[in-house]
């Protein structure tokens, strides 16, 4: 679908967006309300992606490209975009954006940073305590007409606070970014206690209050929950493996709402069949939208569809953010969220600026 050029102010800003799926009314609304912007959506269904030759030949005429998470922006498809002065991400992770490519070509990313980390945090905490008290198996035996007498073993789960044993369980929390730090916040309620680990941000850890510091295997060893908050990068990759998952209590329950390869997931479907650990509640896979063999039949686990920060509130404010930083980009101007800033200085940056100006 190509929407409408208006009437233009003589400062209006103009060009075109290309749209890879139809993003929250809030994002587009603002697109639309640029006089001078031709805005052109790729897929209109939420169920499917635009098909990559589709992709390709829509970016070579594109002046923006405002994608999602489901697309491989490689740097094929960057090179294809001869005339891009931006790729804007609706997500806040951009492991599926070549960013050094974008850089080397004089390309700024865009992404939504700090408005799903609230979402999210909910997201892993639900996840947490339906994994513990199998709530979704619960749902479906009473749904199903299963439930016919009190049972004193019926779904007996884990708990979350001191509960029966009066002990205080360890929450560990992998990755204290902003949303692995509000996961900790919400822990107090609980009264759990927390540690954490992320090499990038000892400091961070360190200094926040009721949070205690441990490396890895420590973290693992000793957590009756394990939440991964750290993003995909290739230090990140398969961080979580047989080796890590062999670590952890018989009893833990290990959630991931971070991105799937963060976890060997062949190597995780052993280990709740064998009972490496109790359980896992996931919200991200390492192939999206399959998941590895046998995970979905197994017992001892919560799965959903990625859906961390569905937040109706949260969705239309990554999307209008998206759509903000698009708009940048097309002016010309840095956006408000770019992964790599370092490209405003680049030669590539400039000529594609100068490009558009003279060409
Ligand atoms: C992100 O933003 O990276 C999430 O995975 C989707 O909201």
């Amino acid at each position: 679908m190509t929407g409408r050029i208006a009437e233009m102010g003589p400062s209006a800003v103009t060009g075109r967006i290309v749209v890879t799926r139809r993003i929250p009314e809030a994002g587009m609304a603002l697109l639309w309300a640029e006089p001078g912007v031709e805005v052109e959506v790729l897929e209109e269904a939420q169920d499917r992606g635009p098909h990559r030759d589709r992709l390709l030949e829509a970016v070579a005429a594109a002046d923006v490209l405002l994608c999602l998470l489901t697309e491989v922006v490689d740097r094929e498809l960057l090179s294809a975009g001869r005339g891009l002065r931006g790729v804007s991400q609706m997500a806040v992770g951009v492991d599926n954006v070549d960013v050094p490519a974008a850089t080397e070509l004089g390309i700024p990313v865009g992404h939504t940073p700090g408005l799903l980390t609230d979402t999210t945090a909910d997201l892993a905490w639900a996840l947490l305590m339906a994994t513990a008290r199998h709530i979704p198996q619960a749902h479906q035996y009473q749904v199903e007409g299963r439930y016919r007498i009190w049972g004193p073993e019926l779904f007996t789960g884990a708990d979350l606070s001191p509960g029966g044993s009066g002990r205080r369980k360890v929450l560990g929390i992998v990755g204290f970014g902003r949303i692995g730090q509000a996961v900790a916040r919400r822990s107090v309620g609980f009264d759990m206690e927390v540690v954490a680990h992320d090499p990038r941000n000892r400091e961070r850890v360190e200094e926040a209050p009721g949070v205690r510091w441990a490396g890895l295997d420590e973290l693992l060893e000793s957590s009756d929950f394990v939440s991964l908050h750290t993003p995909l990068t290739p230090e990140t990759h398969h961080l979580i493996g047989e080796r890590e998952l062999r670590r952890m209590k018989p009893s833990a329950i290990l959630v991931n709402t971070a991105r799937g390869p963060v976890v060997d997931e062949t190597a995780l479907v052993r280990a709740l069949e064998e009972g490496w650990i109790a359980g896992a509640g996931l919200d991200v896979y390492e192939e999206e939208p399959h998941m590895a063999a046998g995970l979905a039949h197994l017992p001892n686990v919560v799965l959903l569809p990625h859906i961390g920060s569905a937040s109706g509130d949260t969705r239309g404010r990554m999307a209008r953010m998206a759509a903000m930083n698009a708009l940048a980009f097309l002016r010309g101007e840095a956006g408000p969220h770019t992964v790599n800033p370092q490209v405003y200085a680049t030669l590539a940056y400039g000529r594609r600026q100068s490009d558009r100006r003279h060409g």
